[in-house]
């Protein structure tokens, strides 16, 4: 099934688009529903969750915001990190690690490949060479990275790193 092309605006994510993100990352958090839940003050005291959004938009961070009827209802960005403060996906620090949340009711639909399509024209054309995540085993979601190109990196523990080529 997908969302009518008419119902689904993708639009630049913005400052002022913070919360939805925060939102959106604890989406792709609790993805597993047999375990606790996250909740949105968790990503403040944790800070590898907590660096995924902080000071959004910093320099170097790229994304988007599906809208469907004028309501948000997923977003993808990527962000660069270092060494010293790596995201769980981190493969190099010229690698923007990417992440993604389509809230529940309308996933499977369309909108998380629409929202990546774009991620990946926009990240290529701001001159990256590559994109990692992270995934965690058991996750749906690494059949749709698949899909679009992303291969298996590292395996550690209980994550998966996926990296895809834009060239
Ligand atoms: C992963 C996610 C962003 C994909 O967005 P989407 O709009 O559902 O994806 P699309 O409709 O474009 O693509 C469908 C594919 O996504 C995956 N998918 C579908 N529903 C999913 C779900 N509830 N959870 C995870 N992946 C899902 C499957 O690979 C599916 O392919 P299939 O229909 O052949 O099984 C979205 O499902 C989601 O937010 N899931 C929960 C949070 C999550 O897992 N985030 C990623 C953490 S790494």
């Amino acid at each position: 099934m997908t969302v009518p092309a008419d119902a689904l605006r993708l639009r630049a994510a913005t400052a002022a688009d913070h919360r939805f993100l925060a939102d959106m990352l604890l989406v792709a958090l609790n993805w597993n529903r047999d375990r606790a839940a996250f909740h949105l003050a968790d990503i403040d005291l944790e800070p590898m969750f907590a660096r995924y959004i902080e000071g959004w938009p910093r320099l170097g961070d790229q994304g988007a915001v599906a809208e469907s009827s004028g309501e948000p209802v997923g977003a993808v960005w990527v962000r660069l990190f270092g060494s010293a403060e790596p995201g769980f996906g981190f493969v190099f620090a010229d690698v923007p690690e990417l992440s993604i949340g389509v809230r529940d009711g309308l996933r499977g639909r369309g909108v998380g490949s629409a929202l990546m399509e774009r991620i990946h024209r926009d990240a290529g054309a701001a001159g990256a060479r590559r994109i990692s995540l992270s995934v965690e085993p058991g996750n749906r979601a690494m059949a749709l990275y698949e899909k679009l190109g992303y291969r298996v990196a590292v395996t550690r523990f209980d994550m998966v790193t996926m990296v895809k080529d834009l060239r």
